[in-house]
């Protein structure tokens, strides 16, 4: 039986016509219940790691290689790392692994760093984060060649991006754009919301969806913005980054909305995102599931880096 269109669906329908005639042109696209569109990440990111793949055989199958350190025994680091490395392969790329104890001294850990940073044979490398308590990160990043921040997390890659250079861009804003040209998600002229101020995450993102060739008004929001729901409810794409569990509810969305959930926070109740799903999808255009929309976009455009990494060090004599 065909269900009539509830009041928010035909809204969503009448005012956005044309983002929804974008989307219509993919094939294959599904939607929750509510009738957004899901912007499924796990299927793009292998979608991008096969693409890669075909890229390195067509190229004689040349050595890319990405160096991952991970430091100490934090369980959820050891999961990302591995999965990254277990992607990295699938790529047709080389992964080699420092692991170092939890209690290594922050001289051993540059000293580590320092080797991969040069070493010829290595193009990106991946220091996961957080370090353990006692050692800084930063002055670790500072070792970084920018060519091998395949992360996009130092202080030169960030001013590459700021001045519109050749660079890594940080892997999660990459794969939020990602999924956006994907999904054939409007973004000219239109109203971006991040939420959330990271280095890692909120303030490359602003700068990805401000500038030329994306368009968009981004407005940087935080845990001190006033009103945020008000604020977010005037978006046509809301970029959840807060790190606060179900933090953005239907009241936030416009009908017709991009929401993309970046947020990760261990509660009593597992893993959750920043969105409260199930109400937002009944208002929302689009939607990323939580997992499965943006996390497997990180890993997939930490590849990407890596594949530009090996071409910005003379890896390819095309492409
Ligand atoms: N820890 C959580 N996310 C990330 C990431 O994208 N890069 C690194 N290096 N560490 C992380």
């Amino acid at each position: 039986m065909v269900k009539p269109l509830r009041l928010r669906q035909l809204l969503r329908l009448v005012w956005f016509r044309d983002y929804l005639l974008g989307v219509s042109e993919i094939l294959d696209v599904e939607h929750t219940p509510g009738g957004a569109v899901l912007m499924d990440g796990n299927r793009l990111r292998d979608a991008l790691v096969a693409e890669l793949n075909g890229r390195i055989t067509e190229l004689g199958n040349p050595a890319v290689c990405l160096a991952t350190v991970l430091v100490g025994d934090d369980k959820p680091s050891q999961i990302y790392v591995r999965n990254k490395r277990r992607k990295a392969e699938e790529a047709g790329m080389q992964s080699r692994h420092v692991e170092l104890p939890g209690d290594v001294s922050q001289q051993e850990l540059e000293a580590a760093v320092l080797g991969l940073a040069s070493d010829p044979t290595v193009h990106g490398i991946l220091v996961q984060l957080p370090l353990p308590d006692g050692l800084d990160a930063e002055r670790v990043l500072d070792l970084l060649p920018p060519e091998k921040d395949v992360d996009g997390l130092t202080e030169r890659s960030m001013g590459r991006l700021v001045r519109g250079r050749d660079g890594h861009v940080p892997c999660t804003p990459l794969g939020v754009m990602r999924l956006l040209e994907r999904y054939q998600i409007a973004t000219a002229g239109r109203s971006a919301v991040v939420i959330g101020r990271s280095t890692l995450v909120g303030l490359p993102q602003v700068l990805l969806l401000g500038r030329k060739g994306c368009d968009a008004t981004p407005t940087l929001a935080h845990s001190r913005t006033a009103d945020l729901a008000a604020v977010c409810r005037e978006a046509d794409i809301i970029v959840a980054a807060a790190g606060i569990a179900g933090l953005v509810t239907a009241d936030f969305v416009k009908p017709g909305a991009a929401v993309l959930d970046v947020g990760i926070s261990r509660t009593a109740d597992g893993i959750q995102g920043d969105v409260d799903f199930d109400s937002v999808q009944a208002v929302a255009g689009a939607i990323t599931p939580m997992p499965g929309g943006t996390g497997p976009m990180t890993i997939a455009c930490l590849l990407e880096n890596t594949f530009h990494a090996a071409r910005m060090q003379g890896v390819f004599s095309v492409a």
